[in-house]
């Protein structure tokens, strides 16, 4: 069947902007690996919209600009903090049992944020609405489902029979995991909804898919990206030898879990901030880093015991049962935490229409720089800013659906020129060296020579992927490791050319903020 959008994504942004287009045009959903394969199955603490009395949306939008330490483009933050009551309405609509307190929902409450705001299903609020999405989604007859489909690159005009070698987008090239195939998706128009790139990072919050596909693939078509030097650290992943990225939600320091040294026993989040553990996520993160690198430990305590214990397993029944299967008993016991990679801040540029820089393409979600979160992401900002670009690309597209040409013919993958490849082993090492030196020399803490010894590597590994990539078959961990490289290189480069420290990038050698706020945009 041929379809009018394909929609490269299948978490919150995607599933948002298919269910929107379905009622007038025919979708192709692509995702890589499983359909709940995106961080927003994994999502805990919930999504953040003005619904209390004693709430204001400009309370909401002041937090988010001070989180994003002033980076952040206004009118992008009042556009989507303005929708969030109506997106929250929808998720309702599609049946996410959101926790309630009496009539109302229940509201929780994260670092950041001068109110409680966040909507939650428990703890795992990412999979109720993965799964509510899904549902939807499955249901409508507009909407055709592919997972098992690595996109490579974008289709452009250099891709057409007749090649054109314009920048409009139509569609995506993708290998099919299952026959090995690589196959031509066209459309007349292009949605990427393919989330962050936290895989970039040795340790990372973020599941295994997240590799940056979609920014790596929007910049080699063409694209410009926007302050990819913002990573966003969360203070607190579990430490566990064996389970290297469970995330242990902001909200346990909002109903009060407090950070520990586990030498001294000194609760020090107070000596940092005045805003204690509920400081924004930079902030908490640096601390923790800060104490275990001072004081040589290997984690910081999160301690939330002092809480009745029917409060704690009320609250957060999926992490205590994670915990307990561990051995440790969090309404008891301290729970060891280290900082991790946890969000991209920046990415493909996008308008408030979701609108990227080539015709017939279009952005949302964790894999965009909308000018929502600036320097950093206040907490449960990104679920949000899915469902209100989603439904934004949805809502451009249908009104100018009558100005989108059908695809011309496009030249098929070709593979007259590879082989099957003889030493996977290139691969594993250079994912694994370059996952450790960004989180060596790229991590929370940034100097310029450190900054300069990822680029030399980065240097040196691109000839080497280059070739590899050049005459083997493509298969999904190579196009990963592709992709990461490509990241790493957009993160660095933007993290070199930032000379400042402001939310998310510190660096020793510019430690102070300068006067005026400007995006680290890079054009191809
Ligand atoms: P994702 O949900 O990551 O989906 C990406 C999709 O793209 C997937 O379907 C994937 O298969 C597909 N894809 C990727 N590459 C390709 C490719 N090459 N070809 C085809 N398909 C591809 N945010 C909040 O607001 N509140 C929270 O409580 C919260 N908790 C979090 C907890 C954890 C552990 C993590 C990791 C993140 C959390 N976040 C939270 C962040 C939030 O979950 C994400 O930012 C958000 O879910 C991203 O949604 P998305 O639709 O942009 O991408
Ligand atoms: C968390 O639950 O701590 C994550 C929330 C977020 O990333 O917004």
């Amino acid at each position: 069947m041929a379809h009018d959008v394909i929609i490269v994504g299948s978490g919150a942004a995607g599933l948002t902007a298919a269910l929107a287009l379905a009622d007038k045009l025919r979708v192709l959903v692509l995702a890589k690996g499983e359909l709940t394969g995106g961080s927003t199955a994994w999502a805990q603490g919930g999504i953040a919209a003005v619904l209390d009395a004693g709430d204001t949306f400009e309370n909401h939008i002041r937090d988010t600009m001070i989180a994003g330490a002033g980076l952040n483009r206004l009118e992008t933050v009042e556009f989507v903090i303005e929708r969030a009551p109506h997106a929250i309405d929808r998720l309702v609509e599609l049946g996410v049992p959101f926790n309630t307190e009496g009539e109302h929902l229940h509201l929780t409450r994260e670092g950041g944020h001068s109110h409680r705001r966040i909507v939650h299903v428990a703890d795992a609020t990412g999979w109720a609405v993965q799964s509510a999405l899904l549902k939807a989604a499955e249901a409508h007859p507009n909407i055709t489902l592919l997972p098992h489909q690595s996109g490579i690159d974008l289709i452009t005009g250099k891709h057409e029979e007749r090649y054109s070698g314009s920048g409009r987008v139509w569609g995506v090239y993708a290998l099919n995991e299952q026959t090995g195939k690589v196959e031509a998706h066209t459309a007349r128009a292009t949605v990427l909804a393919t989330g962050g790139a936290g895989r970039v990072y040795q340790f990372s919050t973020a599941p295994r898919g997240a590799t940056g596909d979609g920014i790596a693939m929007a910049w080699r078509a063409g694209c410009r990206v926007g302050n990819m030097e913002m990573m966003q650290f969360h203070p607190t992943c579990l430490y566990n030898l064996e389970v290297k990225n469970f995330l242990i939600t902001e909200a346990v320091r909002g109903e009060g879990g407090r950070l520990i040294n586990p030498r001294t026993g000194h609760r020090y989040m107070p000596d940092y901030d005045e805003r204690a553990e509920l400081a924004p996520r930079d902030i908490v993160a640096r601390a923790n880093d800060a104490e275990i690198k001072r004081d040589g430990l290997d984690f910081v305590h999160l301690d939330i015991s002092h809480q009745p214990p029917e409060f704690v397993r009320e609250h957060f029944p999926n992490i205590y049962e994670k915990l307990l299967g561990l051995g440790i008993d969090m309404t008891t016991q301290p729970i060891p935490v280290v900082p991790a990679q946890h969000y991209t801040c920046g990415g493909i540029v996008i308008d408030l229409a979701g609108r990227t820089d080539l015709p017939g393409l279009y952005a949302a979600g964790e894999c965009t720089e909308s000018g929502l979160h600036g320097a950093n992401r206040l907490a449960s900002n990104s679920l949000l800013e899915c469902f209100v670009f989603g439904e934004a690309a949805a809502a451009n597209i249908l009104e100018h659906w009558e100005e989108f040409d059908a695809p011309p013919p496009i030249r098929a993958w070709d593979e007259s020129r590879v082989t099957n490849s003889d030493e996977e082993v290139v691969i594993k090492q250079n994912w694994t060296e370059i996952r450790r030196f960004m989180w060596n020399y790229v991590g929370i803490v940034r100097t310029t020579k450190r900054l300069e010894r990822a680029r030399h590597r980065i240097k040196m590994l691109t000839d080497e992927i280059s070739e590899y990539y050049a005459h083997f078959r493509v298969s999904t961990d190579l196009i990963e490791l592709r992709n990461l490289l490509q990241c790493a290189d957009l993160i660095v480069r933007s993290a070199l050319a930032r000379h400042e420290s402001r939310g998310l990038h510190y660096t020793l050698d510019y430690p102070g903020t300068l006067a005026e706020a400007k995006d680290t945009v890079l054009v191809p």
